[in-house]
């Protein structure tokens, strides 16, 4: 009997070892994910970011490109682009396919199950941004955002 129960109880403790390993690999959602919780912040940021539709700038170009340039612009006018549970394809992740909220709050899988903002980055710093507005693009556009522009 106690050996039986030794077992369960390791059993038990590799089962949540391995559910919390899984629950760590955080994915990315979409925004439209965001809105049954967040709704202001959706409505604003879709009618006024460009973001929302960053998809749409680059297609407008894909036929001038080569498929090697065209890839090249998934890195910051989509969402999670070469990371784990990001941007692959439209016809594999079309509700990833604009740069959304998780550009800036990182990928939401966790923090979309679970309501729990420790889930979800709160705290958005400008240096985050610079992976897309990088400095050269910077200088060539001689626009440097805000904190606050283009989010909600
Ligand atoms: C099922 C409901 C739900 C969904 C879906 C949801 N959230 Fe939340 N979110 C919450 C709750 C609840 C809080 C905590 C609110 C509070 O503390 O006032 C929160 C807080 C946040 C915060 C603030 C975190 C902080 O540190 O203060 C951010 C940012 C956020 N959510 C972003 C998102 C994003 C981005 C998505 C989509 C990927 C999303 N949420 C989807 C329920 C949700
Ligand atoms: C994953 C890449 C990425 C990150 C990270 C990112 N941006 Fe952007 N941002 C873009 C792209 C792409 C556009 C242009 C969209 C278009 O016009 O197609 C853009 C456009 C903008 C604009 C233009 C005006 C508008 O209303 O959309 C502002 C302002 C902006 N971003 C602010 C920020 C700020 C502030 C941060 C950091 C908190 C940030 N962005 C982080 C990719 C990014
Ligand atoms: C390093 C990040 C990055 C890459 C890579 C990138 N873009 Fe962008 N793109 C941006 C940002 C950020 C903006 C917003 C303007 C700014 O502040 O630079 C933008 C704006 C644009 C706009 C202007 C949209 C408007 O409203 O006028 C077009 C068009 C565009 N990009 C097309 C492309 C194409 C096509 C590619 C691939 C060949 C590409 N971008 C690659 C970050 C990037
Ligand atoms: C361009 C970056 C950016 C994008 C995109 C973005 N946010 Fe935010 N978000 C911010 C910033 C900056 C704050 C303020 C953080 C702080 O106070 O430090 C914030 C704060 C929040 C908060 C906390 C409450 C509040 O309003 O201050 C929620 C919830 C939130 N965002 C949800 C979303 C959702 C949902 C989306 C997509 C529909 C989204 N965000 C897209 C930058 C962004």
């Amino acid at each position: 009997m106690n050996l039986l129960f030794r077992v369960i109880v390791t059993l038990l403790l590799i089962l949540s070892a391995v559910s919390k390993g899984l629950a760590e690999d955080k994915a990315y959602v979409g925004s439209l994910s965001c809105r049954e919780c967040h709704e202001q912040e959706y409505n604003r940021f879709v009618k006024y970011s460009k973001k929302a539709s960053s998809y749409k700038s680059i297609q407008k170009m894909e036929t001038k490109l080569t498929q090697q340039e065209f890839t090249s612009c998934f890195e910051c006018h989509t969402t999670g682009y070469g990371e784990k549970g990001g941007f692959v394809s439209v016809a594999r992740t079309p509700e990833l396919k604009d740069a959304g909220c998780e550009v800036c709050h990182g990928p939401g899988s966790l923090h979309v199950e679970t309501e729990d903002p420790d889930e979800i980055i709160g705290r958005v710093d400008q240096e985050s941004c610079q992976a897309c507005h990088s400095s050269d693009r910077i200088e060539v556009f001689d626009f440097k955002p805000l904190l606050f522009g283009g989010a909600h």
